[in-house]
């Protein structure tokens, strides 16, 4: 049983402008000990699916479909008190602005004491400080957030997603907001952390060079679906979905620190409800006359297009090894 799952999962948001459908049927699972990549272009739906998983989504959402599970425990049942303590004891959150994150208002010894309990020992807090590798812990327990330079603050941050010890880690574009030059020690310290703890790690990502380097598996998202995963050394090296293929060739690593995915032409859809077709069908070089007229159903594959359980795509094409591309995209 997966540790954390999104299942068939529909997420619309309120806005002025009427409702957006953010995840129309996402799947996705995150089992233990797992690392897993949730990458796709702005707007995909990748932080729709880390807040829903943990049903920290704002006011103006709602979940319209599906369920998500932690544990084998649907959270559309859970209570406010029964969520709390899931939040607080099973699952670890770190965000792209750690400073912004954090409270102002509190030093961050007293910060690490909101989670770990008041009774807490001075040396316990610089402990967890020592583990994500914070070389002045009493310094920094003394100090409020705007004291820390950013790669400090998501230090912290890493070490109070991890103080109680969660079984899984959300971790959204955990270093778009950095210094480019600390961007690799802190993804290493996240992942070198968590696997420590033997908790999961889910990683939204928009550098596919580190989702390469740390992943274990690969999630593409697109139009609100995850479109195509696969363990991750597999889906750089056979892509099966046209999204997929577009995006790494589009951008094969190149992308510069806080630099968004936009390498397709065309623009990602903004869906207003069910969608009939393929959401990528507009962009797509080999779309044929199903992709726009009937939803994709989900194809397990190898190579050969037989069957390969941890090899998921969502394509009415999946199962044509290299299907031919027009000549040019809208
Ligand atoms: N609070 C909100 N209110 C209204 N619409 C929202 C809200 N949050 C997200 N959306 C919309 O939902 C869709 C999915 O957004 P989401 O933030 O999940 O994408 P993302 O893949 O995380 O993008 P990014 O890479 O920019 O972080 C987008 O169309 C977005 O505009
Ligand atoms: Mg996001």
């Amino acid at each position: 049983m997966p540790y954390l799952e999104a299942r068939d999962l529909v997420v619309e948001y309120a806005t002025r402008h009427g409702a957006v459908r953010a995840l129309d049927e996402a799947s996705l699972t995150v089992d233990a000990g797992e690392v897993v990549g949730v990458v796709g272009e702005s707007g995909s739906g990748k932080s729709t699916i880390g807040t829903a998983l943990a049903r920290l989504l704002p006011g103006n959402a709602r979940i319209a479909g599906g369920d998500v599970r932690v544990d084998g425990v649907s959270l559309l049942e859970m209570g406010d008190d029964e969520l709390r303590a899931l939040r607080r004891d099973r699952l670890g959150f770190v965000f792209q602005d750690p400073i912004g994150t954090l409270d102002p208002t509190a030093r961050i010894g007293r910060q690490l004491r909101w989670v770990l309990g008041k009774g807490t020992s001075d040396a316990t807090l610089a402990a967890q400080l020592e583990r994500v590798r914070l070389s002045d812990p009493e310094r920094v327990l003394r100090a409020f957030p705007h004291q820390l330079s950013g790669g400090m603050a998501q230090r912290v941050s890493i070490a109070l997603a991890l103080a109680r010890e969660p079984r899984a880690v959300i971790a959204d574009e955990p270093t778009a907001s950095l210094d480019a030059s600390v961007r690799g020690e802190i993804l290493e310290l996240l992942v070198g952390r968590t696997r420590e703890a033997g908790a999961a790690l889910m990683l939204m990502s928009h550098d596919l060079r580190a989702v390469r380097r740390w992943c274990t598996r690969v999630a593409v998202v697109y139009g609100g679906r995850v479109v195509e995963t696969a363990p991750a050394e597999r889906l750089f090296a056979a892509p099966r979905h046209p999204y997929t293929r577009a995006l790494l060739e589009a951008a094969p690593g190149a992308e510069r620190p806080g630099e968004r995915l936009r390498p397709i032409a065309g623009i990602p859809p903004v869906l207003r409800g069910e969608f009939g077709g393929c959401a990528f069908a507009a962009r797509c070089a080999c779309a044929v006359e199903a992709c726009t007229a009937q939803r994709p159903p989900l194809a397990r594959l190898d190579d050969d297009g037989a069957a390969q359980p941890d090899h998921e795509v969502l394509c009415h094409l999946a199962t044509v090894a290299t299907p031919p591309r027009k000549e040019r995209v809208a």
